[in-house]
């Protein structure tokens, strides 16, 4: 049996030897899996009655009539069907919590940003009342858009339930070990990791090891998929099998509980008398997943230039415009660096997508100081960004050698929509002010005279 509570050994997803247990392996795979022996249905979704006396139910992540290649649904067998699992709802507050549209009056986003960590707290907070909304971008009503956030988690959820109609949430932790303990199985999370938590799916969030602080983004739109590798070819990059989706595990346990649903950028929170992560059994391909980082294999330039940086995508949240994403999540890690003749840091660069950025550990090539572990910065749309002073002369006189950067790993939330500063970002988290002088000290270099300066 495999009920949801029984320790297990972490998961080292970087094991290079054997598999991972706990979970199946794949993006977007049919998968099927029954936490008692023969409680999914074989042949058939709705036989006349389940085994065990469970009830069948359909989650819908996507249109009925979706195309196929995109249509994601599960089926789920439980110990009671999901209108057991809300009543009645009061609205309650989670202030720092924000949806887009959220354009504020007296807070400037035009601009470039940059902030250290958001400290850490000895304060009580749980995954609902620990998460501060930086940007929003879009619109949650006509779901497209997303938020980014930070989220400091000090407790855990007891007996107390979530799920966000708004959204699906991509998670990056960047110090503690969280789990997930979700309607389709238990996701153990821990730095290095990313994982992947579907719209509408009930799940609580315990503190394995804390304080745990990590960064969020929430997508409104159309789901997150893998990017088309194009030339590149069947591998490298994120490959399918470093994806891990947990087994089937259930909880029979009738106890008083809250689960608190995000409905519209608005919170909404409902009383039952048991746990909601009652499935039993399931097949489908809209379930939670997780991925290690370090398995994401980096392709870049070998003689020379620096490609753009959508060559390091993850994941990308289609927009319904080709090759123009709602988001992509971007990961920059360790990596060799050997293009001759090159300025091999990150150009300076004007983008219509807006960047927001994030450090999980180590030092970034373009700003050697300045953006932490923890820390986070944003180069809005068509905001001018680049190279520090530091980076750009060491890189424009550095001995061109093949040279490993190490140590580092940062990503970036990028989106086609700008994204507003919420009141916390402008106002209560620890902003950089003196950000924008990084580049006070770059140098006019030109004198008219030919030649390189
Ligand atoms: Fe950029």
């Amino acid at each position: 049996m495999n009920q949801q509570g029984t320790p297990r050994g972490m998961v080292r997803a970087v094991d290079t030897t054997g598999t991972v247990e706990g979970y199946m392996p794949g993006f977007g795979n049919d998968f099927e899996t029954e936490a008692l022996p023969g409680a999914l249905p074989q042949g058939m979704n709705s036989p006349q009655k389940c085994n065990y006396g469970l009830y069948g139910e359909q989650l819908s992540g996507t249109a009925f009539t979706a195309p196929s290649h995109q249509n994601e649904r599960t089926w789920c067998y439980r110990i009671r069907p999901s209108v057991k699992h809300t009543h009645r709802f009061e609205k309650i507050e989670l202030p720092y919590w924000k949806s887009a549209p959220n354009v504020l009056p007296d807070v400037i986003s035009l601009g470039q940003y940059r902030w250290d960590p958001v400290a850490r707290t000895d304060a009580a907070l749980t995954w609902l009342t620990g998460m501060r909304t930086m940007t929003t971008a879009g619109d949650v009503n006509t779901q497209v858009g997303m938020a980014s956030h930070i989220y400091l988690v000090t407790e855990s959820m007891v007996d107390d339930y979530f799920f966000s109609a708004d959204s699906e949430i991509l998670i990056v932790p960047q110090e503690g070990r969280l789990r997930f303990c979700t309607e389709l199985g238990i996701i153990d999370l821990e730095p290095k990791e990313i994982a992947i938590i579907p719209r509408g799916l009930v799940y609580r969030v315990e503190l394995i090891e804390g304080p745990a602080r990590g960064f969020v983004c929430e997508n409104y739109g159309q789901k997150f998929e893998l990017p088309g590798r194009g030339p590149i070819g069947a591998n490298c990059m994120a490959n399918r099998r470093d994806f891990k989706t947990p087994v089937a595990a259930f909880e029979d346990r009738e106890v008083p509980s809250t689960v608190t649903v995000k409905w519209c950028g608005q919170f909404h929170r409902t009383r039952i008398g048991h746990s909601p992560l009652d499935v039993v059994a399931w097949h489908g391909n809209y379930a939670p997943v997780k991925y290690d980082l370090r398995t994401y294999c980096p392709v870049g330039a070998i003689l020379f230039d620096h490609p753009d940086p959508s060559i390091f995508t993850v994941l990308t949240a289609p927009s319904g415009v080709p090759g123009t994403a709602n988001i992509d999540f971007v990961l920059f890690r360790e990596r060799w660096m050997v293009a001759e003749n090159t300025f091999r840091p990150p150009w300076y660069h004007k983008n219509i997508m807006s960047e927001l950025m994030g450090n999980i550990y180590g030092q970034y090539d373009a700003k050697p100081q300045g953006f932490v572990p923890g820390g986070m910065s944003l180069h809005n749309m068509m905001l001018p960004h680049g190279p520090d002073r530091n980076a750009f002369e060491g890189a424009s006189n550095a001995d061109l050698k093949p040279e490993k950067l190490d140590n580092t790993m940062s990503f970036m939330f990028e989106t086609r929509f700008p994204q507003h500063l919420t009141e916390f970002a402008a106002k209560e988290a620890p902003l950089q002010d003196d950000y924008i002088d990084c580049w006070l000290g770059l140098e006019k270099k030109f004198d008219g005279t030919p030649g390189v300066k």
